[in-house]
C-alpha cells in the first residue's frame, strides 16, 4: 500500500518552474531513493511534502488522506519527520535539547524518554556528547544529531536529504549503516541523495529527477544496471 503517494506536482519559485508534473509513490516499509544533479529539484521535493512549499497544483497524500495543504507541524504530528539538507540543528542548544525538540509533537513523557533512550543507545557518540553545544559538533555528528532529532518524533517516515554530504567515507557507511538499522527497525525511508550509487545499493526502488521532472523509475537494483545511470550518475 502507498503510504506516501505524489500526484503531478507543480511547484514555481516567482515565474520559475522548479517541479514539473512530478509523480511517484513510497509504499509503506520500502526505502526509495530520489536522485538527481544539482539543482534537479530533490530539496523542493522534499520541502513541498513537509508544507515548508507550497505547490501550485498536484496533490500529495499520505495513509490515504490528503496533505497537500496542511501545515508543516501537523504533518511531524502524522508521521512524517525530516532530515533537512545542511543538518540544521540548533547550533546554540546542547544535544539533549536539540533530540528533546524533536519530540515537541508528543505528549506522553515516558514514551519520549524510552525514544531518547533508543536515539542513545542508536548514536553513542551523542549520547557521551549530550551536553555539548550541537554548533560545536563535528559534521558527522551534526548528521547523527539531525536524524536522531527527526527519529525522536517517533515517525512512520523519514524523508532525508543528502545525509551523506560533506562526510568522509567512513562516516557514509557509518551513516548509511544507520539508515538500514532504522529500516530494519520498522521505518519507511524516502533517501534524497547525490551519492547515487550508495543510494541505490540500500533503496528497494529510485526515481531519477532531471530539472524538475521524474525521467526514470524503476527497481534500484536495475537503475544500477542501467547503462545511461552508470554513464550519468555513477562516474562509471
Ligand atoms: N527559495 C528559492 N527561490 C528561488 N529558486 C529556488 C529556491 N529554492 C530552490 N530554487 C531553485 O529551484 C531549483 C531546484 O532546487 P533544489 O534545491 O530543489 O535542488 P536540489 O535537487 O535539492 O539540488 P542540490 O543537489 O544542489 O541540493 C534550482 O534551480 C534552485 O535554484
Ligand atoms: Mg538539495
Amino acid at each position: 500500500m502507498a503510504l506516501l503517494e505524489v500526484k503531478d506536482l507543480n511547484v514555481y519559485y516567482g515565474v520559475i518552474q522548479a517541479l514539473h508534473n512530478v509523480s511517484f509513490q513510497v509504499n509503506k516499509g520500502e526505502v526509495v531513493a530520489l536522485i538527481g544533479a544539482n539543482g534537479a529539484g530533490k530539496t523542493t521535493i522534499l520541502h513541498t511534502l513537509t508544507g515548508l512549499v507550497d505547490s501550485e497544483s498536484g496533490s500529495v497524500m499520505y495513509n490515504g488522506e490528503e496533505i497537500t495543504k496542511v501545515p508543516g507541524h501537523k504533518i511531524v504530528s502524522k508521521g512524517m519527520a525530516h532530515v533537512p539538507e545542511g543538518r540544521r540543528v540548533f547550533a546554540n542548544m546542547s544535544v539533549y535539547q536539540n533530540l528533546k525538540l524533536g519530540a515537541y509533537t508528543r505528549q506522553d513523557q515516558k514514551e519520549i524518554a524510552d525514544t531518547l533512550a533508543s536515539v542513545y543507545d542508536r548514536f553513542p557518540r551523542l549520547k557521551e556528547r549530550r551536553n555539548q553545544l550541537a554548533g560545536t559538533l563535528s559534521g558527522g555528528e551534526q548528521q547523527m544529531l539531525a536524524m536522531g532529532r527527526a527519529l525522536m518524533s517517533h515517525p512512520d517516515i523519514i524523508l532525508m536529504d543528502e545525509p551523506s554530504m560533506g562526510l568522509s567515507p567512513l562516516l557514509v557507511n557509518e551513516i548509511f549503516d544507520i539508515i538500514n538499522d532504522v529500516h530494519a527497525n520498522g521505518t519507511t525511508v524516502l533517501l534524497v541523495e547525490q551519492n547515487a550509487k550508495k543510494a541505490l545499493s540500500i533503496a528497494d526502488r529510485a526515481y531519477v529527477l532531471e530539472t524538475g521532472k521524474i525521467v526514470l523509475e524503476g527497481k534500484a537494483s536495475e537503475l544500477l544496471d542501467n547503462d545511461d545511470i552508470k554513464k550519468a550518475y555513477l562516474g562509471e
